[in-house]
C-alpha cells in the first residue's frame, strides 16, 4: 500500500495539527478534571468541517476521503482524545450511516445540520443488558399510526447529553431477532425521551457519556433509517466505520505518550547522563515507535480500502484491536519512562493511559474485534 499523501490530505493534517495546537490543548487539561465539555471547541470543528468531513458537500459535508479523516484524528486525538470521540461518533457512526442508509427526508431535515457541524449527533446501540452482544436490545418500538412509540433505556451514549439528533437502535419485531431491529432517529426534546446523568468517568472526561430514557416516545415514521428491520444490519455496518475512527483515536493518543516519553528521557538525568542514553530507556522507546507506526499503517490500510470502494471489515477490526492495545502499552511505557513524574498530573502521561483505555472497549471491545477478524478470515477460506 502506498501512503504518499496527496498535498490536500497534508493540508487537512497541518490545519488539524494547527487547530489542536492553539485551539484544544490549551483547555485540555482543565476540562479533563473537571469533565467539561468542549462546546466552542466542537463548534469551531464544525466550521472547519472536520464533523461531517466524508459527507458529500450536497449534504453540506466536507466531501473528503477517509485517508483525510483519519490524519484529522489522529492530530485531534493526540491533544485531546476527548474531543477525538466526540468528532469521531459524529462522523463515522452519525453522518456515514444517514448519507448511505437515510431517506432524501433525513439527509434533509438532520444530516445538513449534523455534517455542517450545527446539530450533534449519538449514536445509541449498548444497553445495560446489551453490549457486546448487541441484538439483545429491550428498548422496543410498536407501531401507532404514523408514528412509533419507543419505550427503554440506552447506555453509555457518548455525546448523550448535548446532542440534538440521536440515532436510537430498537427491536420491532422480537421474533424476527436481528431482523426484528429498527433503527430511528429521535430529536431531543421529543416528550417521553430524557438523558439521564453525565457519567463520572476514568478517561476522555471532558466528552460526555450518559443513558438516556424513552417512555412512550413518539417519533415519526417519516424518521425510521434505511427500512423496518434493518436496523441489526445498519449498526454494523455504522460501527465498521466508527472502528477506523476509533483506531485513529487511539494512534493519536499513542503517538503523544511516545513523543512525550521521547521528550522527557532527553531531559531528565540519571547515573550521570540524561535517560535516553540508557539501553533500558531506548528499547521502550523503540518498542513504542514501531508499534504506534504499524498502528498508524494498519488504520490508514483500512481507510484506503473504503476509499477504494473495497471491504475493510476485517481491516478496521485490526486496526482498532492493535491501536488501542498500542495505546495502552505506549500510555503505560510513557508513565514508566517518566518515573515518578509520570503518576502524577502535572505531566500528561496519566491522562494518556486513563484516555487509551476506552479505546479497547467501545465500539466493539477487543475480544469482539478478535472475533470479528477470525469470521472474516475464516469466511475467505
Ligand atoms: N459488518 C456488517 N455486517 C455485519 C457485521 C459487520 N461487521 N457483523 C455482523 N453483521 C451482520 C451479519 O452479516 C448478519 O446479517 P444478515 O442476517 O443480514 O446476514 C447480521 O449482522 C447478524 O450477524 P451475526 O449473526 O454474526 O451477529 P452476532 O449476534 O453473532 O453478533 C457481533 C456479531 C460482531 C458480535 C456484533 O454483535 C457486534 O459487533 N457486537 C459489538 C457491538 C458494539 O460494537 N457495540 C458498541 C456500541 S456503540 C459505541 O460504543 C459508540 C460510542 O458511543 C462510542
Amino acid at each position: 500500500m502506498d501512503f504518499q499523501f496527496t498535498e490536500e490530505q497534508l493540508m487537512i493534517q497541518q490545519t488539524a495539527r494547527e487547530f489542536a495546537q492553539s485551539e484544544i490543548a490549551p483547555t485540555a487539561v482543565e476540562r479533563d478534571k473537571n469533565a467539561e465539555f468542549p462546546a466552542e471547541i466542537v463548534k469551531k470543528l464544525g466550521e472547519l468541517g472536520f464533523m461531517g468531513m466524508m459527507v458529500s458537500p450536497d449534504y453540506e459535508g466536507a466531501g473528503m476521503d477517509t485517508i483525510s479523516y483519519v490524519l484529522a484524528m489522529i492530530e485531534i486525538s493526540k491533544v485531546d482524545a476527548s474531543v477525538g470521540v466526540i468528532m469521531s461518533v459524529n462522523n463515522s457512526l452519525v453522518t456515514y450511516g444517514l448519507e448511505k442508509w437515510g431517506s432524501p427526508y433525513i439527509k434533509d431535515r438532520f444530516l445538513k445540520d449534523l455534517a455542517s457541524g450545527r446539530k450533534l449527533g449519538a449514536f445509541a446501540l449498548s444497553e445495560p443488558e446489551a453490549g457486546s452482544d448487541a441484538t439483545q436490545q429491550r428498548t422496543y418500538a410498536v407501531k401507532d399510526g404514523n408514528h412509533w412509540v419507543l419505550n427503554g433505556i440506552k447506555n453509555w451514549i457518548t455525546n448523550g447529553k448535548y446532542a440534538d439528533y440521536y440515532i436510537v437502535i430498537a427491536q420491532t419485531d422480537k421474533e424476527k431477532k436481528h431482523k426484528g431491529i429498527t433503527a430511528f432517529v429521535v430529536e431531543k426534546g421529543t416528550p417521553g425521551f430524557e438523558q439521564g446523568v453525565k457519567e463520572d468517568k476514568l478517561g476522555i472526561r471532558s466528552s460526555d457519556t450518559c443513558s438516556l430514557t424513552f417512555t412512550n416516545c413518539r417519533v415519526p415514521e417519516e424518521n425510521i433509517i434505511w427500512e423496518v428491520g434493518k436496523g441489526f444490519n445498519f449498526a454494523m455496518n455504522t460501527l465498521n466505520g466508527g472502528r477506523y475512527g476509533i483506531a485513529s483515536q487511539a494512534c493519536g493518543i499513542a503517538d503523544a505518550a511516545f513523543e512525550a516519553a521521547v521528550k522527557y528521557s532527553k531531559v531528565r538525568k540519571a547515573f550521570g547522563t540524561e535517560i535516553a542514553n540508557h539501553q533500558a530507556i531506548q528499547f521502550k522507546l523503540s518498542d513504542m515507535a514501531v508499534k504506534v507506526e504499524a498502528a498508524k499503517l494498519l488504520t490508514l490500510q483500512a481507510a484506503a480500502l473504503k476509499d477504494a470502494g473495497k471491504t475493510y471489515v476485517k481491516e478496521a477490526a485490526m486496526a482498532k484491536l492493535f491501536s488501542s492495545k498500542t495505546a495502552v502499552e505506549c500510555a503505560l511505557e510513557a508513565i514508566q519512562v517518566h518515573g515518578g513524574y509520570g503518576y502524577v498530573r502535572e505531566y500528561l502521561v496519566e491522562r494518556y493511559l486513563r484516555d487509551a483505555k476506552i479505546t479497547e472497549i467501545y465500539e466493539g471491545t477487543s475480544e469482539i474485534q478478535k472475533i470479528i477478524i477470525a469470521r472474516e478470515l475464516l469466511k475467505a477460506e
